[in-house]
C-alpha cells in the first residue's frame, strides 16, 4: 500500500503528521511526533520571535461525546531561537515544517530573513491564521495585507515556503484567496486552521468554557471537518498544481483522512484528536486509512487523491 506524498522535494513515507499547536512545543513533544512509525513528518508549535506564556487558562476544552474542541491558547511558545535550536541539533529522515506566527507583518519577515540566513533545510509555515491572540484579527481574512506580506517575503526568501489558512465560507473569497496565492511560488498551503471565535457553554453553569476573550475561541475536531474538506476541495481546485496541499481539520477516523485526501489533500494534519488520543491515534488513523482502500481495491493513494465526484 502506497501510504506516500511529496512537496517539492521532499518526500513523505507517510502522509500524517501533527497540526502546530499539538505535540509540538517542546523538544520532547516534537521528538515524540517524530519517532512515531506512522508520521511522515512533524510541524514545530508556531513561533513568535521571543518566548510568550499565551492566554490564560482554562483555554482549552474538550467538547461531549468527541464533538470536537475550543481553544484560545494565545500562541504560547518557546520562542523563535529555540525551534531554531531545534531544528539545527535534529537528526532525522523525516521533513521538517517550522512554523511562524509573527504578531506583526515586520515579525514575520524578521523571522523569515533569519530563516533564509540559516542552514535550515525543511520547509516553513507562515501562520496567517491564528485567532486566538487579544486585539489581532487574522491575516489571511485581509486579502491586501495577505498579498503585502507574501510579496515582501518572496522578493527575498527562495526556500519552500507555504501559508496556513483560516477557513473561508463564500465562494468568492475562495477565489479571491486562491487568485492572490497563485501570483507566488508557494511549496504548499495548509487549510483550515480552527473556525475562529466559536463559544462554548457548559450547561450546568450557564458559564464560557475557556477564559480568554471572554470564552471565544477556535474550533477544532469533528465539528469542523465538513469546512476543512470545503477549504481542501475549493483550494485544489483554484490553485496551481505545484502548490500542495496540506488538509487539516476534523480528523478523528481513518474515513476522513481518506475524505480529505479525496478532496485533494496531500498530507493531512491532525490536531484536536492528537490532543484527545495521544501519539496512538497516528497508527489507529493509518490502519484505518488502509484498510478502506485495501476495501476499495486501491494499492495507491494517488489513485483516490482529488477523485472526489460530483452528483452529473
Ligand atoms: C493558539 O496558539 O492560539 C493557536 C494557534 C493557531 O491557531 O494558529
Amino acid at each position: 500500500m502506497q501510504l506516500t506524498a511529496a512537496i517539492q522535494n521532499f518526500n513523505f513515507d507517510h502522509i500524517l503528521l501533527n497540526a502546530a499547536g499539538v505535540m509540538c512545543q517542546t523538544k520532547e513533544e516534537l521528538d515524540t511526533v517524530l519517532a512515531s512509525n506512522y508520521t511522515g513528518a512533524v510541524v514545530t508549535k508556531s513561533a513568535t520571535p521571543a518566548l510568550r506564556e499565551g492566554n490564560p487558562t482554562p483555554r482549552y476544552y474538550e467538547m461531549a461525546q468527541n464533538l470536537g474542541t475550543i481553544n484560545s491558547m494565545g500562541l504560547p511558545n518557546a520562542g523563535f531561537d529555540y525551534y531554531m535550536d531545534y531544528v539545527s541539533q535534529k537528526q532525522t529522515d523525516k521533513p521538517i515544517f517550522f512554523s511562524i506566527a509573527g504578531l506583526s507583518k515586520q515579525d514575520n519577515l524578521d523571522m523569515l530573513r533569519r530563516l533564509e540566513a540559516s542552514d535550515f533545510g525543511g520547509l516553513i509555515e507562515l501562520n496567517l491564521s491564528c485567532p486566538n491572540v487579544p486585539g489581532k484579527p487574522q491575516t489571511a481574512y485581509d486579502f491586501e495585507a495577505t498579498e503585502a506580506i507574501l510579496t515582501e517575503a518572496f522578493a527575498f526568501f527562495t526556500k519552500p515556503l507555504g501559508v496556513k489558512l483560516p477557513p473561508y465560507f463564500d465562494i468568492v473569497h475562495f477565489d479571491m484567496i486562491a487568485a492572490i496565492l497563485n501570483k507566488f511560488p508557494l511549496a504548499f498551503v495548509n487549510t483550515i486552521n480552527s473556525i475562529g471565535n466559536g463559544l462554548v457553554i457548559d450547561p450546568e453553569t450557564d458559564t464560557v468554557v475557556i477564559k480568554p476573550k471572554a470564552g471565544f475561541g477556535g474550533l477544532g475536531g469533528t465539528i469542523v471537518k465538513a469546512t476543512a474538506l470545503a477549504n481542501v476541495r475549493a483550494l485544489r481546485d483554484r490553485l496551481r498544481d505545484d502548490i500542495k496541499i496540506i488538509g487539516t481539520g476534523g480528523v478523528t477516523t481513518g474515513r476522513d483522512v481518506y475524505d480529505h485526501v479525496l478532496c485533494g489533500a496531500d498530507l493531512v494534519e491532525v490536531g484536536s484528536q492528537l490532543a484527545v488520543e495521544g501519539i496512538g491515534v497516528f497508527e489507529r488513523l493509518e490502519t484505518e486509512l488502509a484498510a478502506i482502500l485495501a476495501e476499495k481495491g486501491f494499492t495507491s493513494l494517488d489513485q483516490v487523491r482529488g477523485q472526489l465526484k460530483t452528483i452529473a
